[in-house]
């Protein structure tokens, strides 16, 4: 990663951590990157999942017990976790990219972290397991979580940087999973294949993958991972929802492909053309729940022109009939959480705007500004307890079951791409990786 991308990140991060600490009437932030949590009646721990808020400030994801302390106006300090241990792996002492702009201290022990803090006009955000009589200062105060939530819409071009490197990664995975499902491989072997395309292991994804064979594709969150392998007669469709991760910023990545030629297929080409549009449609100055009846209006579009509904797009959105097709939101905003914070904040300092009454699962609700970005991920599937409330509601004549029948077997489709938003242009971070190796 260049230097001189970091240095100019973590200017504006200063900037930016000044600013909120004052706001919230705070000189210091002490922010734990979390520890260890043992699994219940073991001695085995959960894989570790770093306070978001710590690799917010250092891009450091799989060292538990360590801290940045800032303080308004000074270099960040970096307590660095090296115990002497000969049962684990003991990270280096950072040097690297990032390591010049930090004071680092290394801790042998996590108490050592102790003598370092103080509660003076401070704030702490993390967990506070363990933590307990330790000088920490304000425990995670809401205020000022929800300007930092705020300002992590806006992306400097550092975390720019380190999405379209995280989406470089994951294209490599989906070329190969891809090639895996053509040779006839199980979801387990996909997700295998796809793993070692990438070179990063399950912990750190950012979310499960999603790989999905057929009706499993009909599933939202599938992540089962079948051993089982479906001879060529037998497959239909493959959908794989699946990211990585770059100095702990996520892609969202989704595709689905046929494995031979059937209408299927042209619903899925059709649905990438549409996909685009809405990328196309993602302008500053637009509330993206806009965006979202917009998407409602194209997947009603295919409903119509694939023979599904008898109902013309309009009124298909209209009456509610495009909702059992595509369950879920347009997209949501990306970055060091794969659905990254603030989506229904109505300001810096907070509030809520919920999504509207008829898209509850929307998880955003926010004008789209410039430096934001978002994923893009319309959908349509064939979901038997969706359907079948549609089969006992009003609008059952509204739908062509004979043709529901026909696509049931092939699950869904959903397309998902990570976007930039420019004043002008937005840059489409997941396409034209397509052709390189
Ligand atoms: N992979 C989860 C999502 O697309 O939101
Ligand atoms: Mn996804
Ligand atoms: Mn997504």
């Amino acid at each position: 990663m260049d230097n001189n991308l970091y240095a100019d990140h973590m200017a504006s991060l200063c900037r930016r951590y000044d600013d909120i600490l004052e706001q919230s009437g705070f000189e210091t932030l002490n922010v734990f990157s979390g520890a260890p949590r043992m699994q219940f009646l073991d001695d085995n721990p959960y894989p570790f999942k770093v306070n978001p808020q710590f690799k917010a400030l250092v891009p450091i994801t799989d060292n538990p017990n360590s801290w940045v302390i800032y303080k308004r106006g000074q270099k960040p300090k970096l307590l660095f976790y090296r115990p002497v241990d000969f049962w684990h792996y003991v990270p280096p002492a950072p040097q690297t990219f990032w390591s010049a702009f930090y004071d680092i201290e290394l801790l042998s022990k996590p108490a050592d972290a102790r003598e370092f803090l103080s509660a003076d006009r401070a704030a702490f955000i993390g967990e506070t397991e363990r933590l307990q009589d330790w000088p920490l200062g304000t425990i995670n105060p809401e205020p000022l979580i929800n300007r930092l939530h705020w300002a992590r819409a806006y992306k400097t071009p550092y975390e720019v940087a380190c999405l379209r490197e995280a989406n470089r990664i994951a294209m490599a995975g989906h070329r190969a999973a891809e090639q895996a499902f053509r040779s006839g491989a199980s979801e387990f072997e996909i997700n295998q294949a796809y793993l070692s395309a990438t070179g990063q292991g399950e912990n750190t994804m950012p979310y499960g993958n999603i790989v999905a064979l057929n009706e499993h594709a009909a599933i939202l969150h599938y992540t089962h991972l079948s051993t089982q392998r479906l001879p060529g007669t037998e497959l239909k469709t493959f959908l794989i929802d699946a990211g990585a991760n770059c100095n702990g910023y996520c892609a969202d990545i989704t595709r689905t492909y046929t494995y031979a030629d059937s209408e299927f297929s042209q619903l899925i080409a059709a649905m990438d053309e549409k996909q685009l549009q809405l990328v196309d449609g993602l302008k500053p100055g637009q509330p993206y729940p806009d965006l979202h009846r917009q998407c409602h209006l194209k997947v009603g579009e295919l409903l119509a022109q694939f023979g599904i509904v008898k109902s013309s797009a309009e009124s298909a959105v209209e009456s509610g009939l495009t909702r059992p097709f595509m369950p879920h939101g347009l997209g949501h905003f990306l970055g060091l959480q794969v659905h990254d914070v603030g989506g229904h904040q109505s300001s810096p300092d907070g509030g809520a705007t919920p999504p509207p009454e008829e898209y509850p699962f929307l998880r955003t609700s926010r004008t789209i500004e410039e430096s934001q970005v978002f994923t893009i991920e319309p959908g349509l599937y064939f979901i038997d307890s969706l359907l079948a409330e549609l089969k006992a509601s009003d609008l059952a004549s509204e739908v062509n079951w004979d043709k529901v029948e026909e696509f049931r077997p092939y699950g869904g489709v959903r397309i998902e791409d990570n976007i930039v938003v420019g004043a002008d242009t937005n840059m489409n971070l997941t396409r034209n990786w397509e052709a390189q190796s």
